[in-house]
Order: structure tokens, then C-alpha cells, then sequence
């Protein structure tokens, strides 16, 4: 595997402390031989079996995504998934994403079965955010509302005081900030920074980053923008400041997704996981879409525009999981009683001011 020879941009007030190393999964990019229409009926078969709902995020396989669509289940970003597989009915939600995912859906649903097609799908904010270590963190700063992204572990999120996603962590911040509140942030410091930047909150941040989002090259961006002037280019956050300065639309995958279809542009450049590019051309078939740059001439990519977690994700492991009843997310009963709170505390307050924050999502 190759590694990226970047230098990771600086941003101020993130607290010094070492983390863990972890290993990035290689892509499989070997094609498995399959028959992918008997895979995918007998797909069917076993939700229906099962009465369970496929939940699938944009950045996973198009063809899980396609699936979750043609079988009443739903494609979306990860508040909007958490909040779907919720309110859905079935006894069982199948979760297509990476594993805070499916542990945000068994949180909130402890009653009811939460399988993965993968249980190691995991993300580098997760992994760079040890419980204990943060533990200390947040009881070093006992005066500060501890905020932490969705993109955490379950433990992480039950020492929160307000769990929050790319989509909701701007209103969330500043409607704290308003009321005086000091803030504890983590783990996504190039987030922490931009929502500090847009709200002006007192805002500490821990030291996490995504490995997919921070190798968005800036100058290589800008050379593309000379290149496609007419283009507009459109950031997740979770990607370096540098990069988030060039956008003009900066939002979650939902977020982008609508700009796409409502700007009055042709062309886009997105920075963001490619797997976004099958949902934004079926929403908006006229549009050209190009992948903002992850690597200088010379340089190499660890995650080259998708993530190397959601890409564990195929049919086949979730056929496997549903056959042989594997794969359940299982979480100790305490961790989620206290991890439900900063959850619930964001969905209650999404749905108050629903416009905003789910934006128009019938992507
Ligand atoms: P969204 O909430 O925007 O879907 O982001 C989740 C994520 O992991 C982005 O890398
Ligand atoms: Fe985590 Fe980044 Fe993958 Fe999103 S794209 S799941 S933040 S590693």
C-alpha cells in the first residue's frame, strides 16, 4: 500500500496528543466472478425473509446503493440514515457503510437486530479517537459542551453531550455558541476548524482527520479550476482548509448532492468520496461531474477518492451476513443508555428546524 507524501495542514487549538496508528485496508480491486442478478434475488429473498431494510450510505458500491432503492430501503448521508432506519418498522436494519453507522442504528434501536456486511468497515476518525484517551481529554476540560461527530465510537459518543454530522454540526455549534457554551471538540479537526471559522464558537479540537478528505490537494485544485472555469466546486468538510477556501458550495454528501441538482451550472468539480458521483448522476443526468485532484504529478494516494472502509462493503458479504445470521452489531446495554442521549439530542433537534438541516433529500 503506498502512502500519501502530504503534510498534514495546521489548524490552531487542537490538543496535543499522540494517537494510535492504524492500518488502512487495501482496495480489492479483483472483480469476483458472480452472477449478479441470482445474487441480488436472493438478496431479496432473505430481507424479505427477514423483515429487514437495507440502509446504504452514498459513498458505498453503486450496486448496494441501487438495491437499497429498489427494495424500500434508502440511500442517504448519515443523519438521514440514522433517523430512516429509526422511524422504518422493520425488526431488522442492514447497514451498508462503515461501523459507526451501524452502531448509531443499534443505539437508537436496541430492540431490534443491526447486521453489516462488514463488521470491520471502520473510519479513520473512529480509529483516531480512543475512548480513554478522550476520556481524559474531555476531564481536563470539564467547562466546555463536549460535541463529538457521528463518526465516533459508541463509547466516544456516550461521554457526549450533543452527538452532531457534517449536516447538523454548523446549526448545532452555533445554537450553542449563542447560549455562551465553550466547546469540546471531536474528532475531525479540519470540521472543527471550519465550523469554528463560520460560527466563531470558543472551540477546542481534538486531533482527528479523515484519510480520504485530507488528500484533496489544493494547488492541484486550482490548477483544474483554471483548466474549468466554469465549473463549480463543491467540498465536504471534513477536507484540508486549504481546499475548503476554493468551494464554492461547502455541505454534507446530502448537501451535495442538491447542489448539483439545483445550481445553475453544468459542471462540477467535487471533493469528496466518488462513490457520491452514482447518486448525483442520477439526480442530474445533464451534469458533468469532475474528481477534484488527490495527488501532485508525482505523488501517490492512500484512499484515491474512496474510501478504503465503505469498500469493504459488496453484495456477496451481505448476502453472507443475512444467510448465515452473522455479523450483529452487539453493544453493552449501559454504553448505549448513555450514548442514546447526545443521538437523541440531535435528532430532536433536526426535526425542529427540518428544513434546514435535511435540506430537501429525496436524492
Ligand atoms: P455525511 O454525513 O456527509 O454523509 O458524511 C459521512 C462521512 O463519513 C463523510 O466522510
Ligand atoms: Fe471515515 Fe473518511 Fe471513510 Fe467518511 S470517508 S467513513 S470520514 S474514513
Amino acid at each position: 500500500m503506498s502512502t500519501t507524501e502530504s503534510i498534514p495542514e495546521k489548524v490552531r487549538d487542537v490538543v496535543n496528543i499522540e494517537l494510535p496508528g492504524f492500518e488502512v485496508p487495501a482496495h480489492d480491486d479483483q472483480a469476483q466472478e458472480i452472477d449478479e442478478q441470482a445474487l441480488t434475488a436472493e438478496i431479496k429473498d432473505l430481507l424479505r425473509e427477514q423483515d429487514a431494510v437495507l440502509v446504504a450510505h452514498y459513498y458505498t458500491d453503486e450496486k448496494l446503493q441501487a438495491l437499497a432503492d429498489d427494495t424500500g430501503g434508502y440511500v442517504s448521508d448519515s443523519l438521514d440514515m440514522a433517523r430512516f432506519g429509526h422511524e422504518h418498522e422493520a425488526s431488522t436494519l442492514v447497514v451498508a457503510g462503515v461501523r459507526f453507522m451501524g452502531e448509531t442504528a443499534k443505539i437508537l434501536n436496541p430492540e431490534k437486530r443491526v447486521i453489516m456486511p462488514d463488521l470491520k468497515a471502520d473510519c479513520s476518525l473512529d480509529l483516531g479517537c480512543p475512548p480513554d484517551k478522550f476520556a481524559e481529554f474531555c476531564d481536563a476540560n470539564p467547562d466546555r459542551t463536549v460535541v463529538v461527530y457521528a463518526n465516533t465510537s459508541a463509547r466516544v459518543k456516550a461521554r457526549a453531550d450533543w452527538m452532531v454530522t457534517s449536516g447538523s454540526g454548523l446549526d448545532v455549534v452555533s445554537y450553542l455558541h449563542e447560549r455562551g457554551e465553550k466547546i469540546l471538540w471531536a474528532p475531525d479537526r479540519y470540521l472543527g476548524d471550519y465550523i469554528r471559522s463560520k460560527t466563531g464558537a470558543d472551540m477546542l479540537l481534538w486531533n482527528g482527520s479523515c484519510i480520504v478528505h485530507e488528500e484533496f490537494k489544493a494547488k492541484e485544485l486550482e490548477e483544474l479550476r483554471a483548466e474549468h472555469p466554469d465549473a463549480k466546486v463543491l467540498v465536504h468538510p471534513e477536507s484540508p482548509p486549504s481546499v475548503i477556501e476554493q468551494a464554492d458550495v461547502v455541505s454534507s454528501t446530502t448537501g451535495l448532492i442538491n447542489a448539483v441538482k439545483t445550481l445553475d451550472a453544468k459542471k462540477f468539480i467535487v471533493a469528496t468520496d466518488r462513490g457520491i458521483f452514482y447518486k448525483m448522476r442520477e439526480q442530474a443526468p445533464d451534469k458533468e461531474l469532475l474528481e477534484a485532484p488527490t495527488s501532485g504529478h508525482s505523488a501517490t494516494c492512500r484512499s484515491c477518492a474512496h474510501c478504503p472502509w465503505m469498500a469493504m462493503n459488496s453484495l456477496v458479504k451481505l448476502r453472507d451476513a443475512l444467510k448465515s445470521n452473522s455479523n450483529e452489531i452487539d453493544l453493552p446495554r449501559d454504553i448505549c443508555e448513555r450514548a442514546v442521549v447526545p443521538i437523541k439530542r440531535l435528532l430532536d433537534f433536526a426535526a425542529e428546524r427540518k428544513q434546514e438541516i435535511y435540506g430537501n433529500n429525496d436524492a
